[in-house]
C-alpha cells in the first residue's frame, strides 16, 4: 500500500520516475520513494494511473483549507483595493491607516509632501496616496513562499491540495517564465523592513495626543492606540519570519556556527519562521482591520476610546 500523505519535489518525482517504468501522475507523493526503492530492487512494477480534476483517494476535507484561503484571499484583495482608491478617511488624529502609511503626498499633517497629487501623475488618472506604495507590501505578500503555496492551490488548483488530481497535465515549475518572476520576493522583502520601521514609528505616535487645552501632545492609550500597536507586532512577526531574511541573516553560510551572532539571529527568525502561516493571515486579517477602524472612526461611525 502506498502512503500519500505528504508532498515531495515534483522534479524528483519526474526523475526518478524517467529512471523506472512508471507513468508519472500528475501530483506529487512518497510514491517517489516507492518507486526508487522498489526500481533498485528490481522485483515489482507497478503502474500508476493518472488522477483526474480533484481525485484523489485523501478521505480528509482536504477542499476546506483552499477553498477558506480563497475566500479570505479574495475578500482581502477586493477590500484593500477598494480602500486603497477612497483617497479619504484613511487618517484619524494621531492614527493613520497601514494601508496609507507612509503617507507620501496627501494635504494632511501626516504627509511627508504637502499637496492634492504630484505634478508626473496624469490629471486624467484617479489619483490616491496608497497607489505609491501599495505595490510593496503587495508584492511581498504575492510573492511569499506560505501564500504561493496557499494561491496556488486556491486560485489555480495546482493541485487544488497534496495528492489532489489537478486540472493541468504540464508543469513548468517556478524555475521558467513567468513564475521565475517569484523570485523577486528577497527585494521585496529590503522594502518591507523598510515598511515595518515606519509603521512602527505610526504606532509610536498612536501613543500620544493632542491636547487642545494645553496644544501639547501627551501620552495615552486608546483603542486605536491597541490596534496600531498589535498590527506592527504582528507585521512583525510576519516580516521577521521571511524565508528569505533566514536565507540573509545567515542561512547560506556553511557553517554557522562559526557566527554566534548569526546564529543567534538565524534561530530568532526561525522561531518565527516555523509559525509562518499563522503569522501571515493574522497579519492580513488585522491589517485590514486597522483600516477599517480608522476609516470607521475616521466618518463618525465608530468611536475611539480612551484606556488611559
Ligand atoms: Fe513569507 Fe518571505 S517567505 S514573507
Amino acid at each position: 500500500m502506498v502512503s500519500e500523505a505528504f508532498c515531495v519535489n515534483r522534479q524528483d518525482y519526474q526523475h526518478a520516475a524517467a529512471k523506472t517504468n512508471f507513468a508519472i501522475p500528475s501530483q506529487f507523493s512518497l510514491l517517489t520513494r516507492y518507486t526508487r526503492g522498489i526500481s533498485s530492487m528490481g522485483t515489482e512494477v507497478v503502474q500508476l494511473t493518472r488522477r483526474g480534476f480533484g481525485q484523489t483517494s485523501r478521505r480528509d476535507a482536504w477542499w476546506v483549507q483552499p477553498l477558506v484561503a480563497f475566500i479570505i484571499l479574495t475578500a482581502f484583495v477586493v477590500y484593500a483595493t477598494w480602500a486603497a482608491f477612497q483617497n479619504k478617511y484613511y487618517s484619524f488624529g494621531n492614527y493613520l491607516s497601514p494601508f496609507y502609511s507612509p503617507l507620501l503626498y496627501a494635504n494632511s499633517p501626516h504627509a511627508w509632501i504637502q499637496g492634492t497629487r504630484p505634478w508626473w501623475v496624469p490629471g486624467f488618472l484617479p489619483f490616491s496616496p496608497a497607489l505609491l506604495i501599495l505595490p510593496f507590501p503587495a508584492g511581498f505578500r504575492l510573492t511569499c513562499y506560505y501564500y504561493r503555496g496557499a494561491y496556488y492551490k486556491s486560485f489555480w488548483a495546482d493541485p487544488p491540495n497534496c495528492t489532489v488530481g489537478e486540472p493541468r497535465h504540464s508543469y513548468r515549475g517556478e524555475r521558467f517564465f513567468p513564475l521565475v518572476i517569484q523570485n523577486i520576493h528577497r527585494y521585496f522583502l529590503y522594502a518591507a523592513l523598510v515598511f515595518l520601521v515606519i509603521l512602527s514609528h505610526d504606532a509610536y505616535k498612536a501613543f500620544f495626543f493632542f491636547d487642545r487645552n494645553t496644544g501639547r501632545q501627551n501620552f495615552g492609550i486608546a483603542l486605536g492606540t491597541v490596534v496600531l500597536f498589535v498590527n506592527v507586532v504582528l507585521l512583525g512577526g510576519y516580516t521577521l519570519g521571511c524565508h528569505s531574511l533566514r536565507h540573509l541573516v545567515g542561512g547560506y553560510l556553511d557553517r554557522l556556527s562559526r557566527a554566534p551572532v548569526r546564529k543567534t539571529t538565524y534561530d530568532c527568525v526561525s522561531c518565527l519562521n516555523r509559525g509562518h502561516m499563522r503569522w501571515a493571515w493574522l497579519s492580513l486579517v488585522w491589517v485590514a482591520f486597522s483600516d477599517v477602524f480608522i476609516r470607521l472612526c475616521a466618518m463618525g461611525i465608530w468611536h475611539d476610546v480612551r484606556l488611559l
